[in-house]
């Protein structure tokens, strides 16, 4: 990972060019960060706001053997990766909520956006694009993220490089993809659990035709949450949005 790192002032979005190159003959571990994004994009179709000079936008080109059967495994490892370098290069008690979202004290200060292309039974290229705010204060938010966002700067007081930040997240997630290609699953969802704030919380869940209620109770070998309902039957969310109600 990151033998190939590639730098831009400004792209439409740091996924879709980490995708070009790989078509391009770009080889998988291939990096790729901007200073802004003009179409930064989010998960569920939501945009990612990203202005110049503030924030990490980066990601990673990479051709997988796992099964796609595992593929949100993909993002868990991605996420264990990025907590883990956010918690050692910022000493900020940064947690996880499911899927793929960093959370200080239940405000984002990060999230992934992981997209594949998947032919048969095999993924023949994926992109983990990671999204860290890093040195925005709440005067460079709009309104609309104010009350859910945060960044680095905001936690600590002070700026941060964005740099040497997209490096010690580069060294984390060439460990931790390593580990998914030996087929480690246990070791990074067992990690996943440990950084994770979801699991033993009541969450808030809104599925494309329903919304539930529930208790996330664990997530299984591909990465599915595991969700107590009131009446104490268990689902297993494969996709959806997630909100953290009052512990
Ligand atoms: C989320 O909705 O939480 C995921 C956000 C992912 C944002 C990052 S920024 C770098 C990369 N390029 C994009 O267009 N999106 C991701």
């Amino acid at each position: 990972i990151g033998k190939e790192i590639v730098v831009y002032d400004e792209v439409e979005s740091t996924n879709s060019k980490a995708n070009e190159l790989l078509k391009q003959g770009y080889p998988s571990g291939t990096v790729v960060v901007a200073d802004r994004q003009i179409k930064g994009k989010g998960r569920l179709g939501r945009k990612w706001i990203s202005p110049s000079g503030k924030n990490l936008y980066m990601s990673i080109g990479i051709k997988p053997t796992i099964p796609p059967k595992y593929a949100t495994l993909l993002t868990l490892t991605s996420v264990v990766a990025c907590t883990t370098a956010l918690r050692r290069y910022a000493d900020v008690p940064v947690l996880i909520k499911w899927p793929n979202d960093m959370l200080v004290d239940d405000k984002k200060v990060g999230g992934i956006l992981t997209e594949m292309k998947i032919e048969g039974e095999k993924i023949k290229s994926a992109v983990v694009g990671i999204g860290i705010n890093v040195n925005m204060t709440e005067e460079d938010m709009p309104e609309e993220i104010k009350e859910i966002a945060s960044s680095l700067k905001i936690c600590k007081g002070e700026d941060f490089s964005r740099s040497l930040l997209a490096v010690e997240i580069i060294k984390e997630f060439d460990k931790w993809y390593q580990l998914l290609e030996k087929r480690q699953r246990k070791t990074i969802i067992d990690r996943w659990m440990q950084l994770s704030g979801t699991i033993g919380r009541q969450v808030k869940i809104v599925l494309s035709d329903r919304e539930l209620i529930a208790t996330a109770e664990a997530i299984d070998e591909e990465g599915r949450l595991i969700v107590k309902l009131t009446d104490g039957t268990y689902e297993k969310i494969c996709a959806g949005d997630v909100t953290l109600l009052r512990a």
